[in-house]
């Protein structure tokens, strides 16, 4: 069963775990976060980047979820992760995504909340719930989703608690020290930072960039008020470095072969972080 994101994130605010946010681009990827959450009994978020539209069309992305999710009843999201252009946006609701997050980190502070609370309200309308970024965050190594010199932004507690009163946004994602992609050094993640965020906003706070990410780090931060934990880089470098693995063996794989071998790794990672997250 498809939901929306607000759905979700209430049930893990109130009882306080993380929803795992999972990046796909293909069939393989799909079905691997769709079986981990069956198998596991958890729900979990799909999240399809508007980086990826030359993989997979939003129409396309909704029908393989719609058809795989009818006959379980997990709650599954379909999202649309880092949205930078609203006709997106647009595209994306129309298509059936449950759930849009608008991306104006890298716009002025007043440009991101005027944009946000337009979308807000054409979202809201047809019960599509949205997230929005505040602050930006550093690229680690192996992203695909930013520059990789990108500096990290912390987000201003106060700005978060004005910016979410004004847009009405369903959720936040906060800069607080993760990275998009690996870490280069040791985590320097700033719980305090959080908290201060989490003591002015209601809405729940979301973190991304979770390859890679100290298990305790990860439950700190959902203790302060984090419900969903994006994850990306971490999925596309295991199953490469696993399927590498298997080309410098002496056997020849049909690609079939490689495709389900590609579920398989997909599902290691899903639900080795849906284990942390979720307790
Ligand atoms: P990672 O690639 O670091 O896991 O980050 C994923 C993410 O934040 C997707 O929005």
């Amino acid at each position: 069963m498809i939901v929306n994101l607000q759905s979700v994130l209430k049930d893990a605010k109130d009882k306080k775990y993380a929803v795992g946010s999972f990046n796909v681009y293909n069939y393989e990827t799909i079905r691997g976060v769709i079986e981990s959450a069956k198998e596991s009994q958890i729900p979990a978020i799909i999240a399809f980047g508007e980086r990826y539209m030359e993989n997979m069309d939003f129409k396309t992305v909704h029908a393989i979820v719609d058809t795989m999710t009818k006959e379980i009843d997990i709650p599954i999201v379909l999202h649309l992760d880092h949205c930078k252009f609203p006709e997106n946006i647009f595209k994306a609701i129309r298509a059936g995504f449950t759930s849009v997050m608008y991306d104006g980190s890298h716009l002025s502070y007043e440009e991101n909340l005027k944009n946000t609370k337009e979308i807000v309200e054409i979202a809201h309308a047809t019960g599509v719930s949205v997230e929005a970024e505040l602050g930006s965050l550093a690229g680690g190594e192996g992203s695909n989703e930013g520059a990789e010199d990108q500096n990290e932004i912390y987000t201003n507690p106060i700005q978060a608690k004005e910016f979410v009163s004004f847009t009405g946004v369903d959720a936040l994602a906060v800069s607080i020290g993760t990275v998009h992609g690996m870490y280069k050094g040791e985590p320097k993640i700033s719980i305090d930072v959080l908290k201060e965020i989490a003591s002015r906003v209601d809405v729940p706070l979301v973190l991304h960039g979770g390859s890679g990410t100290p298990e305790v780090t990860i439950r700190d931060c959902i203790q302060n008020g984090i419900c969903k934990i994006n994850v990306n880089t971490e999925i596309s470098v295991y199953t490469v470095e696993k399927i590498k693995e298997l080309m410098t063996g002496e056997k020849t794989y049909h690609l079939s072969n490689i495709s389900l071998k590609t579920v398989g790794y997909v599902k290691e990672i899903v639900k080795k972080y849906m284990s942390m997250f979720y307790r």
